[in-house]
């Protein structure tokens, strides 16, 4: 049924399955339709702990979404967001913010530095006008690994609330709202848990989106309109994206059959460890070092040689039945591989096949 291999951080490779699922047509007034929405909604808490303090409200629209609805609706209009910056994600949330009007204070770190508990502190400490701060848990534009927990920590030391992108993150590295102080997560279907892309889906304290009227810019984005309705009627407040749903649904019974975020971690490692000793014994050299690497994507760099473009690998790596992705770094010439999808380290090992192939047909020996 695939075509290619998806080797990107989302879309991603969805297995037949979940194919399967969205050959159903439902209509978003029936009760099943409903339900269908209700028992994702609750299996996402429960993913990541979160079923006694937080809910989940299900958004329309690419992970971009979410994460603007959720700027928009928890951040009030006099509010103040903190960004660690360390990619291009974090990026996007400092422009959100000032699309919607909101006081941004980037705190910059480089490309290849995780996000530093330590200067976060001393960025609360000196300016106590800030009222939030937004982290992305992996930075998908590199594939770096912030440090969550020890973030969370300062945020909730300092009394401030803390917004989380994990958008290519959960599902695949723990995250436990019982014991990491967070106000909100937000995800995506078409990431880590291997549905379709078309929503997002925003895990948030219950008591704080009671608590945010009025705050949003948008009707479509309204997050907390968005829940009252559901509440109210159990459906969505606008057309759902009802296929995109049911292959949720059945993504997340194949997440929880093959053991959920640790299992699903584990794969996602192995894939990772395969790639990236092929890569490395292909003469390919990683950006990150291991430490702060994620299992989620790897980010190379670009071979130094004259007969070398993205391009051409691109193609001769498509032909093969693999899609790569482009780098997302303005200075370094870099392409990216995603480990992530429903996919397993044999698939990767002729990825890497793939690419050793194409280089030779590029005339770039190892
Ligand atoms: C960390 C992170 N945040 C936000 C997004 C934005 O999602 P989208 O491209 O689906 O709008 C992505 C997409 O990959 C991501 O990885």
């Amino acid at each position: 049924m695939n075509t290619h291999v998806l080797l990107t951080p989302g879309p991603l490779t969805t297995s037949p399955q979940t194919k399967q699922a969205m050959l159903t047509d439902w209509g978003s007034w029936d009760t099943a339709f409903n339900q269908l929405t209700a028992s994702v909604c609750s299996d996402i808490v429960q993913i990541v702990n979160g079923a006694s303090t937080h809910v989940c409200v299900p958004l329309q629209g690419s992970g971009t979404f979410a994460v603007e609805a959720t700027l928009g609706t928890l951040v009030p209009p006099t509010g103040k967001v903190l960004v660690p910056n360390n990619g291009a994600y974090c990026q996007r949330i400092a422009r959100i913010l000032r699309y919607l009007g909101r006081g941004v204070v980037l705190l910059d770190h480089r490309d290849v530095e995780p996000a530093d508990p330590a200067r976060i502190d001393a960025a609360l400490s000196a300016d106590s006008s800030i009222t939030h701060v937004a982290q992305v848990h992996c930075e998908t534009g590199t594939g770096i690994l912030n440090p969550l927990q020890d973030i969370a920590r300062v945020v909730r030391r300092h009394g401030r609330r803390l917004i989380v992108d994990a958008m290519s993150s959960l599902g695949a590295v723990p995250i436990d709202l019982s014991t990491t102080p967070i106000d909100a997560v937000i995800a995506a279907s078409g990431k880590c848990l291997e549905g379709a892309p078309g929503m997002g889906f925003i895990v948030v304290r219950r008591d704080l989106i009671e608590s945010s009227p009025g705050h949003s810019h948008s009707l479509a984005l309204d997050l907390h309109d968005q829940w009252i309705y559901m509440q109210k009627s159990g459906q969505w407040r606008f057309t759902p994206p009802t296929h995109v749903v049911a292959a949720l649904r059945v993504a997340l019974d194949q997440f929880l059959a093959e053991g959920g975020t640790v299992a699903r971690g584990a794969r996602y490692r192995a894939n990772c460890h395969t790639l990236t000793q092929g890569m490395r014994a292909l003469g390919f050299q990683l950006l990150l070092p291991e430490a702060t690497q994620s299992h989620i994507i790897v980010t190379f760099h670009a071979p130094q040689h004259p007969a070398y473009n993205f391009d051409a690998l691109y193609r001769g790596v498509r032909e093969k039945g693999f899609i790569l992705y482009p780098g997302k770094l303005t200075q370094i010439d870099t392409f990216r591989v995603g480990c992530i999808g429903a996919i397993d380290a044999g698939v990767i090992k002729q990825a890497v096949t793939a690419i050793k192939q194409t280089m030779q047909e590029l005339g770039i020996q190892p």
